[in-house]
Order: C-alpha cells, then sequence, then structure tokens
C-alpha cells in the first residue's frame, strides 16, 4: 500500500478518486483550498470509507505548505487534481488559469522533485485534442490543439511532463484525458456540485429535473450527427475513478510513463442523456432549442483500446448508471453540499459561543 497525495481531492473526480484509494487501503492525504470545492465532500467520503483521510486546506502553489506536507507524510506519488476548469472564464481570465493550472503545477513539481517523489498521475482533458480530425480519437493524434487558455493549460502540462520524463527516466507520469465525465458515487452522497449556473450538459439536466432552471438550453440541433445534437463520450466517475487506480499500477509495476484516453469508447446525443435522465427520474426536463454554442465541436469519442491493453481499465458503468447515480446525488442533496456547510458553520459557531 501506498501514500498518495491527492491535490484537488476535495473537488467532483477528486473526492471520488480519494474514496477508492482509500477502500483500496492507501494512506491518502488531500491538498485542496477549497476554491471549488467543501469539505464536507471529505467527511462524506470518510463516513463512506470509514478510513482516516488527511486533508490539509492549502494551495499546490505555496512551496512551504506542499515542503511540510513532504516532511510529514512518506508520499509515494501524487494524483494532481488541482486546477481551474471553466472554458468561458478561462477565455475571460487567461492569467488567472496560466497562473493557476501552469504555475501551480510547476511549484508542485519542483516539490516533488527535490523530496525525490517522481511519480505524477495527471489529470488532463480530451479537449487537448480541439476538434478531432477523425473518430474515435486516438492518443497519438495531435495534443495541441486546445481552442481555449483551460485547454492550453493541459496542452502546457503535458509537455512540461513529458520533458520531465525524458529527462530524468526516474520521473514516472501517467496523463490521463478524461472524457466527459458525469455521475455520482451510488451512494449518492458525493457527487458533482458546481457553483452557480452550471455550464455542463449533466449538472444542467439535473438542476432542471429538480425545478432549479426551468428548461435545458439545448445548444445547436443541425450537427451532421444522428439528431442533430452534439456527440460526446460520457464517463461515469466511479470508472474514472478506477482508471487513475489502475494508472498509478502500472507506474509502480512497469517503471514507465504513459498517456491514455479515459473514455467509454460510445457517444451519445444530447438528446439521447436528456431521454436517459427522464426515464431515470420520472421528471419532464423541457428543452429549449438554442443556437450553437462558441467553440463546440459536433462530436467527440474516446478510443479507449490503449488503456484496456495497458492498464487492464475499462469503463464498465452504462448510460442508465450514470444518470440513476446523478438523479441519487442531486435529488438526495438539491443544494449540493451548501446546506451541509452551512450547519457545520451554525454548529462551529455555537461552539465559541
Ligand atoms: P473540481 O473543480 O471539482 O476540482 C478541482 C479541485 O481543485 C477543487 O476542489 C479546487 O478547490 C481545487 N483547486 C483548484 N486550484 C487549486 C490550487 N491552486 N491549490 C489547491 N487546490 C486547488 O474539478 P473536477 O471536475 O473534479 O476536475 C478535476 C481535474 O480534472 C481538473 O484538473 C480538471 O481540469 C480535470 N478535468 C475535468 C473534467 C470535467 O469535465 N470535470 C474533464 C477533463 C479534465
Ligand atoms: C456537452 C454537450 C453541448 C450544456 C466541457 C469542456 C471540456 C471538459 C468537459 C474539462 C455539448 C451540450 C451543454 C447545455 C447543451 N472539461 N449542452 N446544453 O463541452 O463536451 O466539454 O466539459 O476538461 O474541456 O469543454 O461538455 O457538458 O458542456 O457539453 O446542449 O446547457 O451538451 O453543446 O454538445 P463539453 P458539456
Amino acid at each position: 500500500m501506498s501514500a498518495i497525495l491527492v491535490t484537488g481531492g476535495s473537488g467532483y473526480i477528486g473526492s471520488h478518486t480519494v474514496l477508492c484509494l482509500a477502500e483500496a487501503g492507501h494512506q491518502v492525504i488531500v491538498l485542496d483550498n477549497l476554491c471549488n470545492s467543501s469539505e464536507v465532500a471529505i467527511e462524506r467520503v470518510r463516513e463512506l470509507t470509514g478510513r482516516p483521510i488527511d486533508l490539509v486546506i492549502g494551495d499546490i502553489r505555496d512551496m512551504d505548505c506542499l515542503s511540510q506536507i513532504f516532511e510529514r507524510h512518506p508520499v509515494d506519488a501524487v494524483m494532481h487534481f488541482a486546477g481551474l476548469k471553466a472554458v468561458g472564464e478561462s477565455v475571460e481570465q487567461p492569467l488567472a488559469y496560466y497562473e493557476n493550472n501552469v504555475a501551480g503545477t510547476l511549484v508542485l513539481l519542483e516539490a516533488m522533485q527535490s523530496e525525490g517523489v517522481k511519480q505524477i498521475v495527471f489529470s488532463s482533458s480530451a479537449t487537448v485534442y480541439g476538434d478531432p480530425e477523425r473518430l474515435p480519437v486516438t492518443e497519438d493524434m495531435p495534443a495541441n490543439r486546445a481552442t481555449n487558455p483551460y485547454g492550453q493549460t493541459k496542452s502546457m502540462i503535458e509537455a512540461i511532463l513529458n520533458d520531465l520524463a525524458a529527462a530524468d527516466p526516474e520521473w514516472r507520469v501517467a496523463v490521463l484525458r478524461y472524457f466527459n465525465p458525469v455521475g455520482a458515487h451510488p451512494s449518492g452522497r458525493i457527487g458533482e456540485d458546481p457553483s452557480g449556473t452550471p455550464n455542463n450538459l449533466l449538472p444542467y439536466i439535473a438542476q432542471v429535473a429538480v425545478g432549479a432552471l426551468s428548461a435545458l438550453p439545448v445548444y445547436g440541433d443541425d450537427y451532421d450527427t444522428v439528431d442533430g445534437t452534439g456527440v460526446r463520450d460520457y464517463i461515469h466517475v466511479m470508472d474514472l475513478a478506477e482508471g487513475h487506480l489502475a494508472a498509478l499500477d502500472y507506474l509502480q509495476q512497469n517503471k514507465r510513463s504513459g498517456v491514455w484516453n479515459l473514455g467509454a469508447g460510445r457517444g451519445v446525443t444530447v438528446l439521447e442523456m436528456v431521454e436517459a435522465f427522464r426515464r431515470a427520474s420520472g421528471q419532464l426536463i423541457p428543452t429549449e432549442p438554442k443556437p450553437r454554442r462558441n467553440g463546440d465541436i459536433a462530436a467527440c469519442w474516446a478510443d479507449p483500446a490503449k488503456a484496456l491493453r495497458e492498464l487492464h481499465w475499462n469503463a464498465r458503468r452504462s448510460l442508465d448508471a450514470m444518470v440513476e447515480d446523478t438523479w441519487r446525488w442531486k435529488s438526495g442533496n438539491p443544494d449540493g453540499y451548501n446546506n451541509e456547510t452551512e450547519k457545520q458553520e451554525k454548529t462551529n459557531l455555537s461552539k465559541k459561543q
């Protein structure tokens, strides 16, 4: 068993991966500045697993904080989820994205290098492929074709990691290019909790289903796809989390670096997703046709064969499981972690008084 530092571990994908790591018996230390998450997520992972999980509230850009973590814990490997991820915001505030994602990763890598911790699993994205020339997307296709600053930060970090592994063979790097992560833990206790109006499809549908938003805008119905709406490769977040454990295993067993697509390998349209959610929730989910969204592509799905061949991993959960688990999470927690955060704050306050 290993000691794993998980940056961004209280976020959506991080928290599900922390759960899987803890269940597999690893010692987990989470570093998160909570800029887009709640510590309630980690509290719930502790409840679900019955395992202690260290949470350090701090920033990957803070070298002193990182040094202290490495001094206190015998870290074997890092899973690096921490980063800003809103595409539109990255267009408006590119410097914040380069600073947090790229400069932050540099500080993390420097800290790892000086402590001799040289294994990292990195959260990249299918966004690095831009509008792919052919489908399904394979890992050897150009990975520097992102069309926004957020995506550029992913390509840049991939290049940095690649150079690092080439310069020092002791470094072992797993770059995981996620397709469209959705779903939640089957308990309904942890899930995706975006702040404000969601940008992504499934969180938006879920908000409509609980009545917080009136209708789903469908961005474009004239794409060259089966029903005219956009096609994506949705992957259950628990499959994704398990993919991280498979990548960690690969680094530790094979002593080699690699890049893998983590997707289900199948395309689903917006309308197919809406229909699946209607079935799972019994809710109406009104839709509203809208023009195509700026920067959107018609279709994208993965060829996940390399991950199956080398990591012995594949996405096992169905579309129905994705929407059912999202609905269980959303209907049980219509305000995400908010209520509980408020409750906790009130309890802390009354303890102080
Ligand atoms: P998330 O926002 O839920 O999680 C990211 C976490 O990082 C948050 O908890 C946030 O508080 C933390 N964080 C951000 N900057 C930090 C910093 N400087 N120091 C410490 N903590 C910091 O996002 P997510 O959906 O769980 O995504 C995790 C990773 O996967 C991100 O790197 C994201 O870019 C990548 N990714 C996500 C998707 C997706 O659709 N969700 C797709 C592809 C790749
Ligand atoms: C999916 C489909 C939309 C919302 C984004 C990022 C990408 C990655 C994953 C991090 C598209 C349609 C959506 C809505 C809609 N993140 N849609 N109405 O755009 O594939 O990828 O998240 O790396 O970088 O760009 O995901 O969920 O936003 O959209 O019709 O309200 O749903 O047009 O066809 P996308 P998405």
